[in-house]
């Protein structure tokens, strides 16, 4: 492709992009299309000879596009979001387009310090404490992802554990246990997986059934018996923003008893760390200063496209000790010199792209300002949504909701039955879902089927989320009204007479 060609491409496709962001809206959320359906319309095999660009946003539109559920769309209320805003994009355009593998400082100087400023950066918006400052002994890294953070926090954890260096360099012998809540996210069992100490490693705890929050007392209890039974603790992961339900764990509770026990104290806050921006959403971050490491995701819920993870760590040198391995293929003057951060030794894999650089777009595109508007604006929806809930008696809150994500159910009602209600929130969120005019998930809670709204989009006006709640509300009052129907006709063996739909109960 010659500079002109990419010219006149590249315009097509910002146009093509810029157009997708404008119709959005009129498209189905979650994409309709049954299994196969995209590849039956992908040739089985690849081309022969070049084709060019000409029909590739043809066939985009027409293959692609109704593959999609669409995660920019302001009706995804779903997982939780993943921003995306035009000047991440552009910024990670740039970094394409300047195609730099920055693993060690001297591969791309550039790309090291401008990732290291916008840790920096990033810690002050969070008032994250000093210590994980470049300028300090810690330090902040962005990851692929906070399953990395996790498993590059358990690896330089394990290795402490182990007492440093070891004979082989990494993981000494011994049986290394691992804790967290049982709302935390996945990735901690996959990380032991992955790091070889297995599932039989870890350590669900008990949480509070009112706050759904870890429960120090059983780390407590866990953590004695198991030293013990001869198990070296090596981590623990508190949550701040558990996945299913939000929940946020008494982070300096739990620090303060792996300390004692010599275990790495890691917060996941891949979600609701951001809303830190705002200064009366600090609280989140209690405790935090006792961590040894943190993450927080940019590319979930502060306007950067994904992946984006910011790490940080209190102790850099605990981690590169753990991960640095140097060949003879890498060695290079700056590196030796101990002046520069090779950022190839705070992650799995060698090769990074040049992520910094969308973090700089969006940090200076909409300022601290902006990144706290975007966050206050989707908290004060979230309450607003959960004030219509909490007013209708076929629903109930299931947690606590001071952020952007509410967890609701239908209502078992007095001596109902809940295994009915959760059939009905099952079937319900399958209809709200089938309809392609929004899109959540669910979890569960303390055994009852929950329904997760979890407002991020940046597109998502209020518009969007009384809208939401209008579908789940009508459909609800169809379901119960087809039910009955259903009822009385079995016991009269005749067709039930028509009833009016219950009220939504919903207020505006
Ligand atoms: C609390 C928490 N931790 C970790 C993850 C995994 O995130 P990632 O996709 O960045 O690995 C998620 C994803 O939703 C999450 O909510």
């Amino acid at each position: 492709m010659t500079p002109e060609e990419f010219r006149r491409h590249g315009r097509e496709v910002i146009d093509w992009i810029a157009d997708y962001y404008q119709g959005l809206e009129s498209l189905p959320v979650l994409s309709q299309v049954a299994p196969g359906e995209v590849l039956d319309g992908l040739p089985a095999g690849p081309p022969e000879r070049g084709q060019g660009f000409e029909g590739v946003l043809a066939d985009l539109e027409s293959v692609i596009v109704p593959g999609l559920t669409h995660w920019q769309h302001p009706s995804f209320f779903a997982f939780f979001p993943a921003n995306a805003t035009g000047p991440s994009i552009l910024g990670d355009l740039l970094a394409s387009g300047l195609g730099l593998q920055g693993m060690l400082w001297t591969t791309s100087p550039a790309a090291t310090e401008l990732e290291t400023r916008m840790l920096d950066w990033l810690a002050q918006l969070l008032d994250l404490p000093a210590g994980f400052r470049s300028t300090a002994a810690g330090g902040g890294v962005i990851q692929h992802s906070a399953s990395d953070a996790v498993l590059v926090a358990l690896v330089a954890a394990l290795h402490r554990a182990s007492g440093g260096a070891t004979e082989t360099g990494g993981v000494g012998t011994g049986r290394f246990s691992v804790y967290t809540s049982g709302q935390s996210h996945s990735s901690v069992e996959k990380a032991c997986r992955i790091a070889g100490i297995g599932t039989a490693a870890l350590r669900k705890l008990d949480v509070d059934p009112a706050t759904l929050a870890a429960r120090p007392e059983h780390l407590a209890e866990l953590l004695a018996a198991d030293v013990a039974a001869g198990w070296m603790p090596a981590l623990v992961v508190a949550s701040v923003g558990a996945t299913g339900t939000g929940a946020l764990d008494p982070v300096s509770e739990l620090a303060e008893l792996a300390h004692r026990y010599g275990a790495w104290l890691h917060v996941d806050a891949a979600w609701a760390g951001v809303a830190a921006v705002c200064e009366e959403l600090r609280w989140i971050n209690a405790g935090v200063e006792q961590a040894d490491s943190y993450c927080t995701n940019p590319h979930k819920w502060l306007l950067t496209n994904f992946d984006c993870t910011a790490f940080w760590v209190a102790d850099r040198a605990a981690l590169i000790a753990a991960l640095s391995i140097l060949p003879e293929y890498l060695r290079n003057t700056a590196s030796e010199s101990g002046e520069v951060f090779d950022y190839r030794d705070w992650q799995v894999p060698l090769g990074r792209r040049f992520r910094a650089l969308k973090l700089w777009t969006v940090l200076r595109w909409y300022g601290a300002e902006g990144l706290r508007a975007h966050i206050r604006g989707h908290v004060a929806l979230a309450q607003e949504f959960a004030s219509w809930v909490a007013a209708d008696p076929r629903f109930e809150l299931l947690a606590p909701h001071p952020l952007s994500l509410v967890t609701f159910a239908v209502a078992a009602g007095a001596g109902g039955d809940a295994d009915d209600a959760d059939h009905a929130g099952r079937r319900l969120l399958a209809e709200v879902n089938a309809s392609g005019r929004a899109y959540l998930t669910h979890t569960q809670v303390l055994g009852r089927f929950a329904i997760r709204m979890a407002i991020g989009s940046v597109l998502t006006e209020r518009r969007h989320v009384r809208a939401a709640w209008q579908e789940i509300s009508d459909r609800l009052a169809e379901a119960t009204v087809a039910d009955s129907r259903a009822t009385n006709s079995r016991a009269t063996g005749s067709d039930a007479p028509d009833s009016d739909a219950a009220d939504s109960g919903a207020a505006d």
